[in-house]
């Protein structure tokens, strides 16, 4: 089974001219949720200490590898979602624009990051997730995406960050 079929296309959504890249059809295929979060796992090094994932695809994939590479979960979350402390960044979308944030205390200083989510587009959502770790003096060891739309150039966004995808479109 190859990964990229098990994908959907919907075109014109959210909005003209964007194809959307429908992960739940993978996410239902038991086969290919798991050969996506193995694939996943091999990119993550295996001496990081804390796995983030950016709500709320990046949840799905991020949870899952930080139980099976034993690493704890942070979760960094949408405007207002978060009861404790938190810092925030701002960010453009493909198609708008949003923020997101982080608890405070959930990096100590030296720790070592692995950013996962499950899409790579113009890369602002993990330019934001960077500067996050960055002011809570954590050290990004790498970000990893399932999916990478080459055309979006999101790897020149996050430049002078190791960016490692599965699926390229
Ligand atoms: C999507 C995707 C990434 C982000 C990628 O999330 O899951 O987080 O957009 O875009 P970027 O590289 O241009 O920043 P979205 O904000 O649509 O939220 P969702 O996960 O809640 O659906
Ligand atoms: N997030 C940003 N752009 C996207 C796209 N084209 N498909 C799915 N998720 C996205």
């Amino acid at each position: 089974m190859e990964l990229k079929d098990t994908i959907r296309a919907i075109e014109n959504y959210p909005k003209e001219k964007v194809i959307f890249r429908d992960i739940t059809t993978l996410l239902k295929d038991k086969d290919a949720f798991k050969k996506a979060v193995d694939e996943m796992a091999t990119k993550i090094d295996k001496d990081v200490d804390k796995i983030i994932g950016v709500e709320a695809r990046g949840f799905i994939f991020g949870a899952a590898l930080a139980y099976k590479l034993n690493k704890g979960f942070v979760p960094a979350r949408k405007p207002g979602k978060l009861p404790y402390d938190k810092l925030i960044e701002s960010y453009e979308l493909e198609y708008g624009k949003d923020s997101i944030e982080i608890h405070k205390d959930a990096i100590n200083p030296g720790e070592k990051i692995v950013i996962v989510d499950d899409l790579l587009a113009t890369g602002g959502t993990s330019k934001a997730c960077v500067d996050l770790v960055k002011r809570l003096k954590g050290e990004v060891s790498s970000i990893v995406f399932l999916i990478e739309l080459l055309d979006l150039k999101g790897r020149e966004t996050l430049k002078g960050v190791k960016v490692e995808s599965i699926i390229k479109y």
